[in-house]
């Protein structure tokens, strides 16, 4: 099947009370080891790609791949998202190379690291839902700043300032009426990438009670939640044991992010693990056989690793096993749905 709007899978999620993960790809393995995973538990899939992956892919490569995933696995539902655009443009460049969905990130001004006034973000989300939504193409905007230091798309709060710049849940309910987005990525103290915590998180240093009340305030947008990286212990202890150097780090438990999907979160970022995983695996097979020059001899446990850890959270966010029961839309048919909304 064609790729769908991201809506149809959270419309989905929701109405059965799940999440589903969107993986971070770069490059063809990336992709293959998601493919292999949603096969393997039935799960419907989104892949996503930031502006720094679409560069070092180049839009033609990824835009292939993407066809090529969706030729291969014919059952399954896939859409592909545009993760954190910067801008208006950035959006409508990723529309016209066939994202069906894209994250408009007004949270922070276009240089990415900025944090920006509720006003622009409502200007620029509000421009990249019109030219989406006329085109049947899902729109993720963002309210609240996430932490974080090492972090390519963010403003680098930490303690007290991060805590100032969660989203504020009075806040949401008059955005998502104000810019009509389908999907609403919340601030609740997590950051990106793999140093997330200095220890294991409860859910009051993840704050997701402010989750809890933004879904009781606004019970039909779905949440997404970003930097869901779980850190897994034993993935760092691989990367160390065969020579890499990874700081003592936690990252957000699984349980907490269930807690998460009970209270509306259907759409669930993981990127960090995947790259933890593939490091591991690629440093194990460069230490154990120092004379292996063959690259798929490292990019296949590579593939092999990050589809380890896919399944895992296909699993975890309880989409396994729901590929077959989703009626897939096209954007055509979304084009309709938003225009009825609109009146
Ligand atoms: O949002 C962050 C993702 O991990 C993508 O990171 O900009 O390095 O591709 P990236
Ligand atoms: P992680 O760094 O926790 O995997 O988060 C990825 C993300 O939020 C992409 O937008
Ligand atoms: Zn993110």
């Amino acid at each position: 099947m064609p790729l769908i709007p991201m809506r149809v899978l959270l419309d989905h999620a929701a109405a059965n009370g799940y999440g589903v993960a969107a993986f971070n790809v770069n490059d063809m393995e990336q992709i293959q080891a998601i493919m292999a995973a949603a096969e393997k538990t039935d799960s419907p899939v989104i892949v996503q790609a930031s502006r720094g992956a679409r560069e070092y892919s180049q839009d033609a490569y990824l835009r292939h791949l993407m066809l090529a995933a969706a030729e291969l696995h014919p059952r399954l539902p896939i859409a592909m998202h545009q993760d954190h655009g910067n801008s208006p443009a950035t959006c409508m460049s990723a529309i016209a190379q066939g994202f069906t969905s894209v994250m408009i990130d007004g949270s922070l001004t276009e240089d990415g690291k900025t944090p920006a006034d509720y006003a622009y973000n409502v200007r620029v989300t509000r421009e990249v839902v019109q030219a989406a939504h006329a085109k049947g193409v899902t729109v993720e905007g963002e309210l609240g700043v996430l932490g974080g230091i090492e972090d390519s798309h963010g403003a680098g709060l930490t303690g007290d300032e991060a805590l100032k710049h969660l989203t504020d849940p009075a806040q949401a309910g008059q955005f998502v009426a104000e810019t009509g987005v389908d999907a609403l990525a919340v601030a609740i103290g997590t950051s990106h990438g793999a140093y997330k915590f200095s220890r294991k998180p409860t859910g009051d240093v993840l704050v997701m009670s402010v989750i809890e009340e933004i879904h009781e305030r606004l019970p039909n947008t779905h949440l997404v939640m970003h930097g869901s990286s779980s850190v897994p212990q034993e993935l760092l202890e691989i990367i160390r044991q065969y020579g890499g150097q990874m700081k003592e780090t936690y990252g957000v438990p699984v349980e907490e992010i269930q807690r998460g999907i009970k209270h509306g979160v259907r759409k669930i970022n993981v990127d960090t693990d995947n790259r933890l995983a593939m490091t591991g695996a690629v440093r194990k097979v460069f230490a154990e056989s120092p004379g292996e020059f063959d690259p798929r001899k490292w990019l296949g446990p590579a593939r092999a690793a990050m589809q380890k850890v896919c399944e895992e959270r296909m699993i975890a966010f309880g989409q396994a096993g729901q590929a077959g029961k989703i009626k897939p839309k096209s954007l055509r048919s979304m084009v309709t749905f938003y225009a009825k909304k609109a009146k």
